[in-house]
């Protein structure tokens, strides 16, 4: 009897590809690059399940073209912005991510950019390679202390709290905004919720935001949000670049009206390289890189396949969205 098709829109760890293997015929886009949308469109009409990524989108129109075939979606990744989650329940196909294995890496790299733009770790290093450091001066490259500063922490699910463990051991105050206050984690941790955005905004010397991106959270930093903090303060983005304007953070961070933002995702992705936000001193990114360990991106792509074993051999999903 023939397996049901399966088909994986990159290249993943040998791990997962076994889990898959097991229970399905399965066919791997074999680029580096995204496959085309239309490959994604005749694959949901021929396969039972799709393996993603977040730069696949699975809209209304793969989920059409999937409607008597696709099962079962299941990114490699936690966030699902790609996902259009209503068309997708209306058809009954379910939709799938990897939570909790990733919290951990993504929170590291959220302290490293931190670290990175306080510390001037970018620029120091610059400044090395390209031959400026020819003595040694108290005053070179100041930076300022994350030790005893406020945080806000934007979005306390898995990753803002494992942020928040981090800001522990660097002696940072902490202050939360989420949709759910969160009493026994203020009780265990010791951290403070803001009900209003503005005021822990106008409080933090630094912020960090975690929070999932949807139409409430899209541009939740503007102009205002800018206005409003700090102008010592530095902004850290791991979670999704629609999250911040990034027209006004180019705006504030030229006028030195905020002292720095590192980020790891940005609006549009990848950002044009002559984005003039590019040209900031006071401005650190990465390649969307949060939850890129060896360690972790294996655990992901497990995850990912188990989604679509477990459906496949009629088990409990242990992540889906939407059933
Ligand atoms: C995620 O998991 O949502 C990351 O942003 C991509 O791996």
């Amino acid at each position: 009897m023939s397996l049901p098709k399966v088909f994986v829109t990159r290249i993943i760890p040998p791990e997962a590809q076994e889990i898959l293997n097991r229970v399905a015929e399965i066919e791997i886009w074999p680029q580096d690059t995204k496959p085309p949308q239309e490959v994604i469109i005749q694959k949901a009409a021929e396969c039972i399940g799709l393996f993603t990524t977040i730069e696949d989108q699975i809209n209304s129109e793969v989920l059409q073209s999937g409607k008597d075939s696709l099962k079962i979606v299941s990114n490699y990744a936690v966030g699902y912005d790609n996902f259009d989650i209503d068309t997708a329940t209306k058809n009954g196909i379910i939709m799938c991510n990897t939570p909790d294995v990733l919290s951990q890496t993504t929170a590291d790299l959220a302290f490293g950019l931190m670290l990175s733009i306080a510390r001037n770790i970018v620029k120091g290093d610059n400044f090395v390679r390209s031959g400026k450091w020819t003595h040694w001066h108290p005053s070179t490259l100041l930076g300022r202390d994350i030790y005893g500063a406020n945080l806000l922490v934007v979005g306390l699910g898995r990753i803002g709290l494992e942020v928040c463990r981090r800001a522990i051991g660097f002696g940072m105050e902490i202050f939360y905004h989420s949709r759910t206050r969160k009493l026994n984690l203020e009780k265990e941790l010791g951290i403070n919720y803001v009900s209003k955005l503005k005021d822990g905004i106008s409080k933090a010397d630094f912020i960090s935001i975690n929070t999932i991106m949807n139409d409430q959270t899209y541009h939740l930093f503007g102009k205002e949000e800018f206005n409003t903090m700090k102008n010592s303060a530095i902004i850290v983005n791991t979670a999704r670049g629609p999250i911040i304007d990034m027209e006004s953070l180019y705006e504030a961070l030229k006028n030195n009206q905020i002292a720095g933002a590192a980020v790891d995702v940005t609006e549009p992705e990848p950002i044009p390289n002559n984005h003039p936000i590019l040209s900031l001193e006071n401005f650190v990114v990465t390649p969307h890189i949060g939850s890129a360990s060896i360690e972790t991106r294996k655990k992901m792509a497990i995850a990912a396949a188990k989604n679509i074993e477990a459906y496949l051999l009629k088990k409990t999903i242990p992540s889906s969205i939407n059933s």
